[in-house]
């Protein structure tokens, strides 16, 4: 199989990875219960898991960093945590539904919502936060890159937004973290949510959220925390407070040495790597009449996607075709982006989504080239 299908996951995982979820499967207790070595050794890797991925993010230390499953889960916590009934609460058009499906139930719930809309290139309007912020205004939710067309957000410019008129600014990071530098305190970010199994090349199951020191957050959960037990509610303290029942150990165990490899291996080196494999890729579709490519491509500095349309097939059909004849993986149909899609005019057609990892080849990228060289040459 050609795997073009790492927005959705990373397949394809780097070395010791697997090893480090298979010996944690094999070593670990539960962290935090227990003063025997199974326990131990469960908390030191947790522990170690949040120091670095505090360091990755610029944290100012490990306990601002809570583990979850993935971003959807950060994201609910972070908006249903932060926002009430009254608040005004804007967020854009490119976001996926992780960050929509919330912010709409808080809208029922009384919260007002808007959007800051983008251009046919799925270009974010960054104006339109000024326009929009008024006097009830409490934050800002924002995605760092969009997982249907690619266009990377300029956070930093949205977190100055953010933070000169005092609001609360949360990040959606699902398709950068990993691959994309960020620092939370440069960026002004008070919320950050990734997930553990995109660009961080981590298990499924495995994600996070950083919250700025001082900041708290009504957590969704409570139950066992293995401390104060006797307390009726859940300890306030970061983690703990965003941390409810026994982790998945044994995933972060695999993101753990996801990361470090990340770090060994260099983010620049693995980001130009897939800038250059969607570079190639878009050079060749861009030739081909017949295809439709969605997204800005005017800088290549851009998450590495690029979502087409072969004329008006319908995209479920292009995506089976290329798998079933030619074996290469990708995401068809709408992509839980239903404002990025309105605003791309292909809410009925859906896209093809190619998304590339460091660990694709040149060989790779041109064989769909051909494969959709000799499918649009059918039509
Ligand atoms: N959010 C994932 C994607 O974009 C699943 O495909």
């Amino acid at each position: 199989m050609i795997y073009f299908d790492n927005a959705a996951t990373t397949r394809m995982k780097p070395p010791g990875v697997i090893e480090a979820v298979a010996e944690a499967m094999r070593s670990m207790g539960n962290a935090g219960r227990g003063v025997h070595e199974a326990s131990l050794d469960a908390s030191r890797t947790i522990f170690g898991t949040r120091v670095l991925l505090a360091d990755f993010f610029g944290a100012e230390s490990p306990k601002q960093i809570a583990f979850t499953a993935n971003s959807t889960e950060s994201l609910n916590i972070a908006i249903k945590g932060l926002f009430r009934p009254g608040d005004h609460v804007i967020t854009t058009v490119l976001e996926h539904n992780s960050v929509l499906r919330p912010l709409y139930e808080m809208q029922e719930r009384g919260m007002r919502l808007s959007f800051a809309g983008s251009d046919r290139e799925g270009r974010l309007c960054y104006e339109d936060f000024e326009r929009l912020i008024a006097e009830d205004t409490k934050g800002i939710v924002c995605t760092h890159g969009s997982n249907l067309t690619g266009n990377l957000v300029d956070i930093e410019r949205v977190g100055r937004i953010a933070h000169e008129h005092g609001l609360l600014f949360i990040v959606d990071a699902s398709q950068t973290a990993g691959v994309f530098p960020i620092d939370v305190q440069k960026m002004q970010i008070d919320v950050l949510c990734f997930t553990g199994h995109k660009s961080l090349m981590g298990p499924q199951g495995t994600g996070g959220m950083y919250v700025r020191e001082g900041l708290q957050v009504r957590p969704l959960l409570s139950g066992g925390s293995g401390v104060q037990t006797y307390s009726k509610t859940h300890p306030a303290e970061m983690p703990t407070a965003l941390e409810a029942g026994t982790l998945n150990g044994h995933g972060i165990a695999g993101l753990h040495a996801a990361v470090e490899y990340i770090r060994a291996a260099g983010m620049d080196v693995i980001r130009e790597k897939e800038q250059s494999l969607m570079k190639r890729f878009y050079e060749g579709v861009k030739k081909n009449p017949k295809i439709k490519i969605y997204g800005d491509f005017s800088d290549m500095n851009r998450c590495p996607i690029v979502s087409i349309n072969i004329g008006d097939y319908d995209s479920s059909e292009v995506s089976d075709e290329l798998f079933m004849t030619y074996g290469i993986a990708t995401r068809p149909g709408a992509h839980c982006a239903p404002l990025m899609h309105e605003a791309l005019g292909t809410v009925s057609q859906g896209a093809v989504r190619f998304s590339f990892s460091h660990f694709n080849t040149e060989a790779e990228v041109d064989r769909a080239l051909e494969a959709l060289a000799e499918l649009t040459a059918d039509e």
